[in-house]
C-alpha cells in the first residue's frame, strides 16, 4: 500500500493506543463491570454509596396533611391537584421540626415556570393554560388575584 494510506492509519492507531494508556491512569480503580444493572454493567462501584448518603430533602404531600389540612384539602380538589406542595414551597423535610425555615415565594416567576405562554399549539404543553407575562397584569403578584391552592378561584 502507498504511504498516504499508512500514515493516517498509524496516526489513528496511535490515538487509540494513547487513549487506552491514559485510561489506565485516569479511570478510578473501582470503575468496571459490576453486575448487569446498567448498560453493559459499566459503572463506578463507590458511586452507589455516594447516592445512598445523599440527604433526603422532600417529604411529599402526605407529610403536609396533618398540620395544613386546609391547604391540603383545597389543593387536592383543585386543578393543581397533581402538583406537589413542595414544587412551589421548596424542599420541606426539615420544616415540621423548624417551621420558621420555609419562607413563601410569592414571585411571579414561581407560576411563570409553568404558565408562561409558549407558542407551540401542537405540544402537550398547550393543554396547560398560559398567559403572556408582559401584558397579563405585570405590576401585580399572581397570588393577589389567583388562589394558588384553588387556581380556578379568585384569591380570597
Ligand atoms: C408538624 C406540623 C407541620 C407539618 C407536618 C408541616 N408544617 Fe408547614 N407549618 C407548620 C407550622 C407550625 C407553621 C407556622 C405557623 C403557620 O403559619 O401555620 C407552618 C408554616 C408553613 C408555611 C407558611 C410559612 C410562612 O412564611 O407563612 C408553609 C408554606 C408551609 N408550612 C408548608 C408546608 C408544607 C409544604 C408541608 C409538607 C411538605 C408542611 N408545611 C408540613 C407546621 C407543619
Ligand atoms: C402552585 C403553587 C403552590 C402549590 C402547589 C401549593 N402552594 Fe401553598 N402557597 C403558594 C403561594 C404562592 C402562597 C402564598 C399565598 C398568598 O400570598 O396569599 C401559599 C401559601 C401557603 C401557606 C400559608 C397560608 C396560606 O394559606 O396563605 C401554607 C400553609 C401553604 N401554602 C401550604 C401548602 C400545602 C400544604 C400545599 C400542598 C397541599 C401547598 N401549599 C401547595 C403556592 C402553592
Ligand atoms: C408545576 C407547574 C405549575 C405551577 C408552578 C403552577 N401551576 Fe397553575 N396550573 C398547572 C396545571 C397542571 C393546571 C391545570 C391545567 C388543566 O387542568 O388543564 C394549572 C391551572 C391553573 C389555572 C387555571 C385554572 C382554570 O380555571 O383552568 C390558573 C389560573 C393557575 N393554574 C394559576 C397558577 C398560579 C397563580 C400559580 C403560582 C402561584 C401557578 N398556577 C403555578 C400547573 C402549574
Ligand atoms: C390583577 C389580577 C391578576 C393578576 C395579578 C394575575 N392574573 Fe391571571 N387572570 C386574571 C383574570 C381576571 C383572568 C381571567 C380573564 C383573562 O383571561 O384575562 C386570569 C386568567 C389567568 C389564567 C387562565 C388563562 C386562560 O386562558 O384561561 C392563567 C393561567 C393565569 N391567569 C395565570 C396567572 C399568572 C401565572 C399570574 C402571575 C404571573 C397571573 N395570572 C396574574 C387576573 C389576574
Amino acid at each position: 500500500m502507498k504511504n498516504h494510506v499508512w500514515r493516517p492509519l498509524w496516526v489513528a492507531l496511535g490515538i487509540v493506543a494513547l487513549i487506552l494508556l491514559l485510561r489506565q491512569f485516569m479511570a478510578p480503580a473501582d470503575f468496571g463491570i459490576h453486575g448487569r444493572n446498567f448498560t453493559y454493567g459499566f459503572h463506578r462501584l463507590s458511586n452507589i454509596d455516594e447516592w445512598r448518603t445523599m440527604p433526603v430533602k422532600y417529604q411529599g404531600k402526605a407529610g403536609c396533611l396533618e398540620c395544613h389540612e386546609e391547604q391540603a384539602v383545597a389543593a387536592t380538589a383543585s386543578r393543581h391537584r397533581d402538583i406537589q406542595c413542595e414544587n412551589c414551597h421548596g424542599p420541606a423535610l426539615a420544616h415540621p421540626d423548624n417551621p420558621a425555615l420555609l419562607p413563601i415565594d410569592r414571585g411571579r416567576d414561581l407560576c411563570l415556570r409553568c404558565h408562561a405562554l409558549l407558542p407551540y399549539p401542537t405540544s402537550l404543553r398547550g393543554a396547560l393554560k398560559g398567559i403572556e407575562p408582559a401584558t397579563h397584569y405585570p405590576e401585580a403578584l399572581c397570588s393577589e388575584c389567583h388562589n394558588p391552592h384553588k387556581p380556578d378561584q379568585e384569591a380570597p
